[in-house]
């Protein structure tokens, strides 16, 4: 980052060309089509180890037959584990259908729309309740995943990512402080796409990104 560029100015001028970008470029993905807390969690809970394009059928597939939290609650565990079977990582239909037994049974199927609401659920980490309350309840919420978190650590020179606990207690404070007050649920999606498309792990598009210029690890982005 340019020596005359104090951190307040390189937040303002992060989330300005950010949203500016995802204004033009955003991907119509079809968990962004909805604000129905289930649904997001379902697609959250699938995107965590599987790619977007791998995820979408299965999305609609998987809500068809489990269209609602109870329908998920009741359904035989094995039947679940089939229809996710393809996309891998299979304790997370297990996972996932545990989080829609203690919805019905605690929240009387209704997802938290609070913090630690949702983090009190077994299978709910800090990522997954910052994705749900941001998308589903438009609070001003931070989510830090591996998009998120290479992006940010580039353009402010976080060394490290997801290292340390120093590192990942930083990041997560920037991936809150560069949240624009009501604008929570645009610029984490926006910072996913970013991270997936242009400030991706192997050959970023540093020629081509609109934040190069107030980059702290442009041209030499590792
Ligand atoms: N990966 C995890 N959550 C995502 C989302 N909402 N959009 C795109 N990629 C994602």
């Amino acid at each position: 980052m340019p020596a005359s560029l104090s951190i307040p100015r390189a937040i303002r001028v992060f989330q300005r060309q950010v949203l500016r970008w995802y204004a033009r470029y955003q991907r119509p993905l079809p968990w962004r089509a909805t604000r129905d807390p289930y649904k997001i969690l379902v697609s959250e809970i699938m995107l965590q180890q599987t790619q977007v394009d791998r995820v979408i059928p299965k999305y609609h597939e998987f809500l068809k037959r489990y269209p609602t939290v109870k329908e998920l609650a009741k359904a035989r565990p094995r039947e679940v584990r089939k229809l996710w079977y393809p996309l891998g990582y299979n304790i997370r239909p297990i996972r996932l259908r545990n989080i829609a037994k203690q919805v019905v049974q605690r929240h009387g199927g209704s997802i938290p729309d609070s913090y630690d609401g949702l983090v009190a659920m077994d299978g709910i980490g800090r990522y997954t309740a910052g994705a749900v309350l941001s998308f589903a309840f438009k609070q001003d919420a931070p989510i830090l995943d591996t998009n998120v978190a290479r992006l940010l650590s580039r353009y402010f020179g976080v060394r490290t990512p997801l290292k340390r606990g120093t590192t990942r207690r930083r990041l997560w404070g920037l991936a809150a402080t560069v949240i624009p007050k009501g604008q929570g649920y645009t610029i984490n999606q926006a910072m996913m796409d970013f991270g997936a498309l242009i400030c991706t792990a192997r050959k970023p598009q540093c020629r081509v990104c609109a934040l190069r210029r107030t980059c702290a690890s442009y041209p030499y982005v590792k």
